[in-house]
């Protein structure tokens, strides 16, 4: 399994800290809430405090906007150092549009769905996006409960991508833990999210390794 920190939870008064544990962690990514308090009902932090994590960072950067209009800040994201760019289908008219551009860009692309939307809405995009989010809380805040419907919402995206020889990921966020990170890895999830789980922890280290193994 797969696992990507989420930078939400971590003490905002001493991020050099939290980067070097999760530099010196088995994650394989650093996951990034940019939210907007419009698209969602809050607001986290926005590019120049992505550059900084950036330069002291060593794993990849998985930037996930919870924003309105998200295509305007393509050039941004690049420039923070970006390895993933993942957008809501909910916030993008012309998403097959925007997935071009973040590839242009020179990033992958990820497509993430809010809790009430279907797989299905992804059937004709499928092919073009190198990760699905599916989000197993709604988007905003860190610390809520693991919606259980998600389990099924991965297998059939799993049954999507297979039928349709996709090489998208599947990365889940919200609520895991050791307990829904397990279910997730039965139902065929490739990348966990966790953002109070590991920073949380007595131990994030071992935290980490523990949802790696699962
Ligand atoms: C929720 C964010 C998540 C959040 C997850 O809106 O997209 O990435 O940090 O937090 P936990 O793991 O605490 O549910
Ligand atoms: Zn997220």
């Amino acid at each position: 399994m797969k696992v990507s920190p989420s930078l939400l939870s971590a003490d905002f008064g001493n991020l050099a800290k939290d980067i070097d544990m999760i530099n010196r962690s088995d994650a394989d990514l650093l996951h990034l809430d940019v939210m907007d308090g419009v698209f969602v009902p809050n607001i986290s932090f926005g590019f120049p405090v992505i550059k900084h994590v950036q330069r002291l960072c060593q794993k990849p950067l998985d930037v996930h906007l919870m924003i309105v209009e998200p295509q305007k800040f393509i050039p941004q994201v690049r420039d923070c150092g970006a390895a993933i760019m993942t957008v809501h289908q909910e916030a993008c008219i012309h998403l097959n549009r925007v997935v071009q551009q973040i590839h242009d860009a020179g990033m992958l692309a990820g497509v993430s769905l809010n809790p009430a939307t279907p797989v299905a809405m992804l059937k004709d995009i499928i092919c073009d996006v190198d990760l699905v989010l599916l989000m197993s809380v709604n988007p905003g805040f860190g610390g809520q409960k693991f919606i259980v419907q998600t389990l099924n919402k991965v297998r059939e995206l799993r049954q999507l991508i297979t039928l349709n020889g996709s090489h998208a990921e599947i990365e889940i966020d919200g609520g895991v833990n050791d307990v829904t990170g397990a279910q997730l890895a039965e139902a065929g999830a490739d990348i966990l999210v966790a953002g109070s789980y590991v920073f949380g922890a007595d131990d994030p280290i071992k935290t980490i390794e523990g949802l790696k193994n699962l």
